[in-house]
């Protein structure tokens, strides 16, 4: 059976979990009219079909592969703002300026139930993709919102509860992409030297059909979940094998983790140091260098990097260093599953262990003569850390890494599909800390990294402090952090807690915060929070 007629299948995954409210929320939820269809109020200065199609497209040498994608169309605006990859199944790019209003009309022609969440946007309750606006097949949802984010790499994605991690693997992954007057005026390397990078992990059957974990009842399919999914191949925006022909001057490139689990530690492999320029939620104030960055799913990073030194036809090659996953104890962690024992092909999609070293893409040097360019020296303005604006500082709000039995979980409790607990409500209009904290040792299957994300928010990050017991893999990873800037995404490692500052500005709704390994978030590692007007 292949894995496209396997993921049918799983489609009532989504229903495990308890549908009861856990504990009284005060008041009931806001009503919420999910959008199907558009609204005469609202103007956009863009507007786009999207479209979740079945399409087979040739990616290794033989048969071609069946995957999922997105087609985008501009309907009315710019027609430059939407482009594809060729012969990829990788998703449109949409390019925006910040302040624009965007209308995209979702339709699904998958089999199965499906809804988009604009990852790193903040944008109105409706317009998230919460789990509980997904459209069955041949369904429709209209996305309205204005883009209020700064300029930077955001992305998006499906969100259906439980089958997130198989539609995002067969290709449903797209990029959006914003820019604003700040960043314009900076004069970074632009069109062709923007290039954006999506990268990957997959493995594929003898028949070049896509391979996803044993989704089987029994103890591998469940071992491979609470692994996460693990290919034995990258790819890079939707391709094997990937290869960026450059000129010899400099280039911003935007690194995006759209894979389910693999976390990366991205260096060149001749050791030149990276020059980092944003994060998830755009500019740093200034650049910074990185021996590696370490990049964890759903991670942004975008690099200013000078090919004019470099020879004209030369090669290098970005690749991602090993690094230690666990910190090891626990049933499975540290011992079996960390140090891959296992064995290829039983665990987590048949790939390599979460740490293991991988060429991850090459650059090939023009022959034209070289360009200099200067990096600005500072690049955007961003407020100075404050956590005293908090009013929970000294009592922060903690998520705590949990698991329950044989799935991961968020304080204790699975994904409810409208559940949200008492101490998950935030006012409208306050800043908060949250504090994420994995304790290591604690689980029976063992410490692992989680990435934790969190909807309808930009945040910053205080301070990260380390179980001593945890310190040789936190090591392993802690000089490619780059915290300076705005996140969505924060890797958490065993034995690691870590302090976040967020304010709640925006909008008032139910909103999402989950770990970004797909197979945990889609067996339960997922919450509700909301934000109250
Ligand atoms: Cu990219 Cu809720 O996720
Ligand atoms: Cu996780």
């Amino acid at each position: 059976m292949t894995f496209l007629k396997q993921i049918g299948r799983r489609r009532f995954l989504g229903m495990l979990g308890g549908t009861a409210l856990m504990g009284a929320v005060p008041g009931t939820l806001p009503s919420v009219q999910a959008a199907s269809t558009a609204s005469a109020a609202f103007t956009p200065d863009l507007e786009i079909e999207l479209r979740a199609v079945q399409e087979s497209i040739p990616l290794l040498p033989g048969a071609p592969t069946s995957v999922w994608r997105y087609r985008g169309k501009v309907l009315n605006g710019d027609a430059w703002a939407v482009t594809h990859h060729p012969d990829s199944p990788l998703g449109p790019v949409i390019r925006v300026h910040r302040g624009m209003r965007v209308r995209i009309h979702f339709i699904n022609e998958l089999p199965q139930p499906s809804v988009v969440h604009w990852h790193g946007l903040i944008v109105p309750e409706a317009a998230d993709g919460h789990p509980r606006f997904a459209v069955g097949p041949g369904g429709r949802y209209v996305y309205e919102f204005e883009v209020i984010n700064r300029a930077g790499t955001y992305w998006f994605h499906p969100h259906p509860h439980g089958m997130t991690g198989p539609q995002v693997y067969a290709g449903l992954t797209g990029l959006f992409i914003v820019s604003d007057d700040e960043e314009q005026a900076l004069g970074l390397p632009a069109g062709e030297h923007d290039v954006s990078l999506v990268i990957q992990d997959r493995s594929f059957t003898r028949d070049n059909q896509l391979q996803y974990i044993g989704s089987g009842p029994g103890m591998m399919g469940m071992m491979s979940s609470m692994t996460g999914f693990l290919g034995d191949r990258i790819h890079v925006n939707g391709r094997p094998d990937y290869m960026l022909a450059a000129e010899r001057r400099p280039y911003r490139l935007r690194l995006v983790n759209g894979s389910n689990s693999r976390i990366y530690k991205l260096a060149w492999y001749d050791g030149t140091p990276l020059t980092v320029i944003g994060t998830d939620g755009g500019l740093l104030a200034v650049p910074v260098s990185r021996p590696y960055v370490t990049l964890a799913p759903s991670e942004r990073i975008e690099l200013w990097v000078d090919f004019s030194a470099r020879a004209a036809g030369e090669t290098i090659n970005l690749v991602s260093l090993p690094f230690v996953a666990s910190s090891g104890g626990g049933m499975m962690g540290g011992g079996m599953m960390g140090r891959g024992m296992m064995g290829r092909g039983m665990m987590g999609g048949g790939g390599p262990a979460q740490g293991s070293a991988f060429p991850v893409l090459k650059v090939r040097m023009g022959q034209g003569a070289a360009v200099s360019e200067k990096l600005p020296g500072k690049l955007a303005s961003i407020p100075a850390l404050n956590p005293q604006q908090a009013h929970n500082l000294n009592a922060p709000r903690s998520i705590h890494v949990t698991s329950s039995g044989m799935r991961w979980s968020l304080n204790g409790r699975v994904f409810e599909m409208e559940g949200v607990a008492n101490d998950e409500v935030v006012r409208l209009g306050t800043t908060e800390v949250w504090e994420f904290v994995n304790e290591a040792g604690m689980h029976m299957m063992g410490p692992m990294p989680h990435p934790l994300h969190v909807h309808g928010v930009q945040f910053r990050i205080i301070d990260r402090r380390v179980h001593p017991s945890a310190m040789a893999a936190w090591r392993s990873v802690s000089d490619g952090h780059v915290d300076g800037g705005w996140k969505d995404t924060v890797l958490v490692m065993p034995g690691e807690r870590v302090r976040v500052l967020m304010r709640f500005e925006s909008f008032p709704g139910l909103f999402l915060y989950h770990c970004h390994n797909l197979e945990h978030e889609d067996m339960g590692m997922m919450r509700n929070f909301l934000i109250k007007a």
